[in-house]
């Protein structure tokens, strides 16, 4: 991995610095760092044993546009077991807590990208392990959010330049924090906390890489559908799913995310549940996106500048 310079502290969920601004951040820092964390090897608790976050879930899996894409009982079922034998490590439970209470829309969204990476991995790599792998980074994905000041997650006017750069900080800090809470930089958790904001073209942050694996890209796909039909501070009317599966296919169609894993979520929203691989994704401009979008505009030009997509 190449060098990137640190433009602000880590700390952890409970508030103890983990790594300082400046921090001119390698492999060698990175494994340094990760061997003097004195063994503070974090408990780990199944998914199915927490009691708000479920019962949340279950709650938000019955509105739409999750309750057509989660319309099987069964399968709904099994999805639910899987993301139960999930273990989340106490720093990214906390972190639930912590979002909860302070970023309610962050909270929600863990928790949904959590359920469509389930679905998703299930489906396109039917193996109960590899779906399980691909599911247990949907929950911490935005943990680094929580080294954003609330005052800019909450924001409901453009970023500024110096907020957006705080923002697009949390992809940084989730990987550094993960990758402390797990001992292991490579830990999926850590490389999608990274790599969620970028795109196959390369136009994405904080890297500009295209390459990652299919199950970061699974965390890809659900992170920008979920922060599209999702009401947001900068955005109080949230696309429509035709909107929003519009917007994924001009990014396919654009190269800068997968087809397969977008023909997957288009066949979940299909009353029919054509089989992904045959499923044809439609080209057709038919929806409507939302008016009044701050997303991606900057305060001090209004000039566009995207911040990309996702959250
Ligand atoms: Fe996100
Ligand atoms: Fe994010």
């Amino acid at each position: 991995m190449e060098n990137f310079l640190l433009k602000y502290d880590v700390h952890s969920i409970r508030g103890e610095l983990l790594l300082p601004s400046g921090a001119q951040v390698d492999e060698s820092l990175i494994a340094e760092f990760v061997r003097n964390r004195n063994d503070k090897v974090s408990k780990e608790y199944y998914f199915a044993e927490l009691g708000s976050p479920l019962a949340d879930l279950t709650r938000f899996l019955a509105k739409p546009p999750y309750n057509a894409i989660f319309s099987d009982p069964a399968e709904t079922e099994e999805i639910l077991a899987i993301m139960g034998q999930v273990r989340l490590l106490e720093p990214v439970i906390d972190s639930l807590d912590y979002f909860r209470e302070k970023d309610f829309h962050t909270y929600r969204h863990s928790l949904m990208v959590f359920a469509l990476s389930t679905l998703l991995a299930r489906h396109l790599y039917p193996n109960d392990r590899t779906a399980l792998l691909g599911s247990l980074a949907g929950p911490s994905h935005d943990l680094g959010k929580s080294c954003v000041h609330v005052e800019i997650l909450q924001k409901k006017t453009p970023l500024t330049r110096p907020e957006l750069a705080m923002l697009k900080h949390h992809v940084f800090a989730g990987y550094i924090q993960l990758s402390f809470y797990t001992g292991d930089p490579r830990h999926l958790t850590a490389q999608v906390a990274r790599d969620h904001h970028e795109r196959r073209d390369c136009s994405g942050y904080p890297r500009g890489t295209g390459n990652f694996t299919e199950l970061v890209e699974i965390a890809i796909l659900s992170d920008i559908y979920d922060a599209l039909i999702s009401p947001r501070p900068y955005r109080p009317v949230s696309y429509d799913n035709r909107s929003a599966l519009e917007e994924l296919t001009k990014m396919a169609e654009k190269g800068q995310v997968g087809w397969l894993a977008l023909k997957a979520l288009v066949a979940f929203n299909r009353r029919n549940r054509p089989d992904y691989q045959e499923c044809e994704v439609s080209l057709e401009r038919r929806g409507m996106p939302p008016a009044n979008n701050v997303y991606g505009l900057i305060a001090e030009e209004n000039d566009g500048d995207s911040g990309g997509t996702g959250s």
